[in-house]
């Protein structure tokens, strides 16, 4: 049985797995350092998100001041694994991704949707980000528990209303000093106060509320135990 039936998704859309190239092969620039080859990797990522913006619209895609927070924080936490929840066409995929690959690190995103994976698997691939992203084609609240951390960052990017039950699927495999981030904590706050409300409570977590564009973040670092 393949990981696909295994997720319960359909025929069509089949599993995308992208990245299989192991993230070992891959060096780790310092931020802000980066050789050429690495910037001009960059740059053929940051045309496809300029061409994605102007071509793939209404896909509920995070802005361009909250991809690059996205791509800082994974180099800040100097994450080697992110995980991402939402890819809808790969558009923060590929921000994280750009900051992955700095950290040496990989990004998996998992996408429910067949139109919005497929689209995210060409977008990796002319993005040049697909050596270190893995897409999962399936319902992220089945194959979350089916992951084995740690993950070092974490996006929160799908329905509102699921976000404390990722939360509390995610919070083990999160290392102290690793960073949960959500998106919409500004926008569509009353679609999820249950979330919000535990993510300001948990002991385990210290939280701050980012406005780095219009949906708003909320950043919240797992504190060492006590
Ligand atoms: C807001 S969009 C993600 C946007 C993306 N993060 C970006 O900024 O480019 C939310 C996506 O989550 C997906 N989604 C919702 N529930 C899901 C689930 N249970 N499993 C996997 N994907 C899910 C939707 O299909 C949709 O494509």
């Amino acid at each position: 049985m393949t990981r696909l039936a295994s997720y319960g998704i359909g025929p069509r859309g089949g599993l995308l797995m992208l990245g299989l190239v192991s993230p070992l092969l891959f060096v780790s620039w310092p931020a802000g350092n980066a050789p050429q080859a690495t910037q001009a990797a960059d740059t053929q990522a940051l045309r496809r998100l300029e061409w994605m913006r102007e071509n793939q619209r209404g896909l509920w895609n995070v802005d361009p001041n909250e991809g690059a927070f996205l791509r800082d924080e994974v180099i800040k936490v100097k994450a080697k694994r992110a995980l991402e929840i939402g890819t809808s066409n790969g558009y923060s995929t590929i921000w994280t991704a750009l900051g992955a690959r700095r950290t040496g690190g990989h990004v998996t995103t998992i996408e429910i949707d067949d139109t919005r994976a497929e689209l995210a698997g060409e977008n990796f691939r002319a993005a040049g980000v697909d050596s270190v992203v893995t897409l999962v084609h399936g319902d992220a609240l089945q194959v979350v528990p089916t992951l084995r951390g740690p993950f070092e960052f974490v996006f929160i990017d799908a329905w509102k209303s699921d976000y404390l039950k990722y939360l509390e699927m995610l919070l083990p495999m999160v290392p102290p000093g690793g960073a949960i981030v959500a998106h919409n904590t500004t926008d569509m706050r009353s679609q999820m106060f249950d979330f919000i409300n535990r993510i300001k409570a948990d002991p385990q977590l210290k939280t701050t509320f980012v406005d780095a564009g219009p949906g708003g973040f909320s950043l919240s670092i797992k504190q060492p135990a006590k």
